[in-house]
């Protein structure tokens, strides 16, 4: 009997070269029960391919099934690799990519990517990441998460990186807390993702 229970490897795509693609990373802050309407909001983006790759913590958030495009995780990088002539997935998943959003950024993965840690595939393609694209980053967090001073350091190494912030806003959090952490919206995420990549030449303009 054939081996009905193995999914297809899940191989990274061939970038296309009309597109532009956006490479979404999804890390374990409660905003990311926005993961669906901000996949949707990109989709609506003429010429734009999306692709997500999620920490284990942030799946606690979204359902997959209400995402309409791929979604990497841990485990695939694995699945994938088994010998020396296999692909790497972070490091496909990095020549993918033409500008990489993470959206939200929590303040755990904040803290590895500012350090150079890179011990799961979001934090590997992150490490691996070609600086000479852009890299987008929304925090989000708890206020005095954000207002603790480790956080405006971590947030000011990765702008010495070269990745470019989209500040938190000021809201009633869902833990009740209220002030500022919350991600920003839909709407300003979004636009300034398109912004960038017609700043780079990346989209056409329509
Ligand atoms: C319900 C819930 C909501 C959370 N929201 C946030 C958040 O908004 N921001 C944040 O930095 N951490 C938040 N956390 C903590 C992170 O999930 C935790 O630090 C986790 O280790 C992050 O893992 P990751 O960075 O690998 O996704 C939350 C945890 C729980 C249980």
């Amino acid at each position: 009997m054939e081996n009905m229970a193995s999914p297809p490897p899940p191989i990274c795509p061939m970038a296309s070269k009309n597109n532009a693609h956006i490479l979404v990373g999804v890390t374990g802050s409660v905003a990311a029960l926005k993961l669906p309407l901000l996949v949707a909001e990109l989709l609506k983006i003429p010429g734009l391919e999306v692709l997500v790759v999620t920490t284990k913590n942030a799946k606690h958030f979204y359902k997959p099934e209400e995402i309409p495009v791929r979604i990497y995780t841990d485990s695939d990088e694995w699945q994938l690799w088994k010998k020396r002539t296999d692909p790497v997935l972070h490091i496909d998943l990095r020549r993918w990519a033409d500008l990489m959003l993470v959206a939200p950024l929590d303040a755990n993965t904040l803290a590895k990517i500012a350090n150079g840690i890179c011990d799961n595939l979001l934090t590997c393609v992150v490490r691996a990441w070609d600086v000479s694209k852009p890299l987008l980053f929304c925090p989000a967090m708890n206020t005095l998460m954000w207002e603790h001073p480790i956080t405006a350091r971590q947030v000011g190494q990765l702008k010495e990186f070269g990745y470019v912030e989209i500040p938190c806003i000021v809201k009633k959090l869902v833990c009740g807390d209220e002030g500022r952490g919350a991600m920003a919206d839909i709407s300003t995420i979004v636009e300034k993702t398109e912004s960038v990549l017609l700043e780079r030449g990346l989209l056409k303009p329509t």
